[in-house]
């Protein structure tokens, strides 16, 4: 113990000697000075927010003050209050008070008006971050003053004006990160200048111009995002000296042309970002030379001709987007297997050749989207891709059948095989996936039944069987897909009546039978379905009145074209002989009365015995139908149910396509 106290004596003449040297008599005015500024800041700054703003900014010792960094002789170094709700304007800062400053670090809090010109003081400072707050104005020239920064951090702010070329002239400067302001003008061409620069953010700005060909000097660059501004132009071939490249962003603008062979000489290439441009030619061979590319979408553009060849080999891949192009290319021949692709979409381009089994291999691919191209061939099994969320090959040349090995494929939330030549009937394993949301196998040339097991899909909210050869009755399991929101079984042959529990689909919003061969008429049990907004029931063979839904009111008469004879209140249709009958006799204590009797002899005929519920074809009622329900249309049937517990559930289930009645 001893021994480290004679130490610590022993450094007594040191800091003895280092006072001296820095003038005690100085530094404590100098500290003096820093404290006052801090202080008066302090004092400008909003303190209604928070009831103890800045605490610890009390007395003199300020190099133990929040935030606040001093070096050897007592002068503050780093300013750093991230995140500390300070609410006020740099304006009362006194820059001119802190020689040595090196880090000024007030990033996401609420600070407002412009950046004061004599910022231009900080000659010591290094770091200048103001992210996040809701600084207006323009960036000040003297920024270019600051002759040893090397961050500059002014991203997320309300910045406008010009990139002043004045911080071009700093030479130590590694990032500029100007992203998410309001910034204009040009990229200036002295940008080049910049050869410490690692990472140059101007994203989602309003910069316009081209990209100015001087960026081939920017020889540290890593990282270069310009996305989402006006630029116009031609991607300069220089952009193939940054050979330390790691990340491009060059998405959201209006650039064109064509890619520079230049992209090929990327060695360290991560990330590749090209879309919603209106780039053309062909995509460079070379994009994934070395096989470290994860991230590459060049989607919404013009691009041609065939797949980068180095992209086969590229096993590095995580997500590829190159949607909305004309690439052509054999797609059984283009792709290899990409151990840790997720997500790939390829859709409306000109892709042909038959579905690769390497696709199954890729065991993390979650999303495969291949719509819109020439491929054809039947679907693979996707064993290996047991992680697909969604997959999406429609509106291409497929045939064959649903392979029922897709049933294992229980990730899958959206299955899109629409508009293909697919055929068969559909297996009833789709019902072991329980988590699709989305279902579209319409436009194919399925045909049989719909099968009963759908109801497995619990979670399905939009299924499209449309333009198939469906046959038979519609099942009444479909009942019990309790979520669903869109039905289109339309321009299919099925028939029979249209089973009155689907009147259970309280979410239905889209209801579309059209084109079929149903007959009966349409369930009063649709009359609870309250989100129903769209129907279509035409070309069918259906007749009596329409349900009470405003769904059906307000429904044009197309809905109901070409039906054998539909009545009711609604545009086109006549109204229910039914209803003018009902006028007359329709008195509460009429159907009260007529309820009892019907309840009683219910109760009767149960107790006897005898209960006598008659189901027969609809058909061969044509002419009794109306007295049916004559006495209120639809009150009768419901109030029936209601007063028996559900009797028309507990004794009619199973006799589909009949009309079952109480005598
Ligand atoms: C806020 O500052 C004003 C003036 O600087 C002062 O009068 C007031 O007491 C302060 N309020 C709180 C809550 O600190
Ligand atoms: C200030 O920030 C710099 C850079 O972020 C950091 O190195 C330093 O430790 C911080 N100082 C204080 C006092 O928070
Ligand atoms: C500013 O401080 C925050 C919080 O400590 C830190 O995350 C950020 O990197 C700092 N800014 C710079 C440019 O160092
Ligand atoms: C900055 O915003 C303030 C309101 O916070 C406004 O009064 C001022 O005009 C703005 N200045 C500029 C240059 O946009
Ligand atoms: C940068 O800092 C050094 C001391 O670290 C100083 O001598 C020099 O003048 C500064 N550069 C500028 C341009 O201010
Ligand atoms: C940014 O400034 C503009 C005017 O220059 C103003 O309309 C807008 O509300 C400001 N945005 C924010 C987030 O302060
Ligand atoms: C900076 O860039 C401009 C334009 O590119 C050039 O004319 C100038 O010579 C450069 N200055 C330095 C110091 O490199
Ligand atoms: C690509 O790299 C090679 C060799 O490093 C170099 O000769 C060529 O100029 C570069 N291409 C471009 C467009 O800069
Ligand atoms: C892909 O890799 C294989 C084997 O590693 C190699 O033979 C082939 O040349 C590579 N293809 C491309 C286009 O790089
Ligand atoms: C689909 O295949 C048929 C022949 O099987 C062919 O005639 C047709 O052109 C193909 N369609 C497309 C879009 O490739
Ligand atoms: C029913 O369809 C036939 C042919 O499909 C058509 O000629 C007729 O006009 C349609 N009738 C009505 C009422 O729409
Ligand atoms: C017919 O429907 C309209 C709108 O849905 C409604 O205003 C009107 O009262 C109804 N008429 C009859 C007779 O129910």
């Amino acid at each position: 113990m001893a021994s480290k106290e004679e130490k610590a004596l022993s450094f007594i003449p040191i800091i003895l000697i280092l006072l001296l040297v820095s003038s005690a008599s100085a530094a404590t005015a100098g500290q003096e000075a820093e404290a006052e500024a801090l202080l008066n800041w302090k004092a400008n700054l909003d303190n209604s927010t928070s009831l103890s703003l800045l605490p610890s900014w009390v007395g003199n010792s300020i190099c133990n003050w929040e935030g606040i960094a001093c070096n050897n002789f007592g002068s503050i170094t780093q300013i750093n209050l991230t995140a500390s709700g300070l609410r006020g304007t740099l304006h009362a800062l006194s820059f001119s008070s802190f020689p040595s400053l090196m880090s000024l670090n007030l990033s996401h809090n609420a600070i407002f008006g412009t950046i004061p010109l004599e910022i231009g003081f900080l000659k010591r400072l290094q770091i200048l971050d103001l992210a996040g707050n809701n600084i207006n104005g323009s960036i000040p020239h003297e920024v270019g003053m600051l002759g040893n920064l090397t961050i500059l951090s002014l991203q997320q702010n309300n910045l406008s004006g010009n990139l002043p070329a004045e911080i071009c002239m700093l030479n130590s400067l590694s990032v500029i990160n100007v992203a998410f302001n309001s910034l204009m003008g040009s990229i200036p061409e002295a940008i080049g200048n910049l050869s410490s620069l690692t990472v140059l953010a101007l994203q989602l700005n309003n910069f316009s111009g081209a990209i100015p060909s001087t960026i081939g000097n920017l020889s540290s660059l890593k990282e270069m995002y310009l996305m989402g501004n006006q630029l116009i132009g031609n991607i300069p071939p220089e952009i193939g000296k940054l050979k330390f490249l790691t990340h491009l962003g060059l998405v959201d603008n209006k650039l064109n042309g064509s890619l520079p062979s230049g992209l090929n000489n990327f060695t360290f290439l991560k990330q590749l970002f090209l879309s919603n441009n209106n780039f053309s030619g062909s995509i460079p061979h070379d994009i994934c030379i070395s096989g470290v590319l994860e991230l590459f979408t060049a989607h919404n553009n013009q691009l041609t001709g065939p797949m980068p060849r180095s992209l086969r080999n590229c096993t590095s891949l995580v997500r590829l987007r190159l949607e909305r192009n004309q690439l052509t290319a054999n797609i059984a021949q283009e792709f290899g297997i990409y151990p840790k692709l997720i997500y790939v979409d390829l859709s409306y381009n000109r892709f042909y050749g038959e579905l690769s089994e390497n696709w199954e291999r890729c065991q993390n691919l979650q999303s495969l989207r291949l719509g819109n191209n020439r491929i054809f061939g039947e679907i693979p099994w996707f064993e290996g891709s047991i992680q697909l969320h969604v997959l999406d090959l429609s509106s291409n040349n497929l045939t064959g059948t649903i392979p029922k090995e897709l049933g294992k494929l229980t990730s899958l939330f959206n299955l899109n095989l629409g508009d293909n030549k697919l055929s068969g009937s559909v297996p009833s394993e789709i019902g072991l996936l329980t988590n699709l949301q989305h279902l579209n196998l319409a436009a194919n040339d399925f045909s049989g039944l719909i099968p009963e097991k759908l109801d497995g899909c619990r979670e399905l909210l939009n299924l499209n069987l449309s333009r198939n050869k469906f046959s038979e009755s519609i099942p009444l399991q479909m009942a019990s897909i309790n979520a669903l929101q869109v039905l289109d079984l339309s321009q299919n042959s099925l028939m029979s009546e249209i089973p009155p529990q689907l009147g259970n689909l309280m979410k239905l919003e889209t209801l579309n039978l059209s084109h079929n061969k149903l007959s009966g008429s349409i369930p009063s049990t649709f009359d609870n379905m309250l989100s129903l907004t769209v129907v279509d029931m035409s070309y069918n063979h259906l007749e009596g009145p329409l349900p009470n839904n405003k769904a059906f009111h307000k429904a044009l008469a197309l809905a109901f074209a070409n039906n054998t004879g539909l009545c009711g209140n609604a545009t086109g249709l006549n109204v229910c002989p039914s209803e003018t009958i009902g006028e007359k006799k329709s008195s509460k204590s009429v159907i009260f009365t007529v309820l009892l009797i019907l309840g009683i002899l219910l109760f009767v005929f149960v107790v006897t015995g005898i209960l006598c519920v008659v189901c027969y074809p609809r058909k061969v009622q044509n002419e009794d139908q109306f007295a049916i329900w004559s006495y209120d249309g639809r009150l009768e049937y419901e109030d029936i149910i209601e007063a028996t517990e559900g009797f028309n559930s507990k004794y009619c289930v199973g006799v589909g396509g009949r009309q079952c009645k109480c005598l």
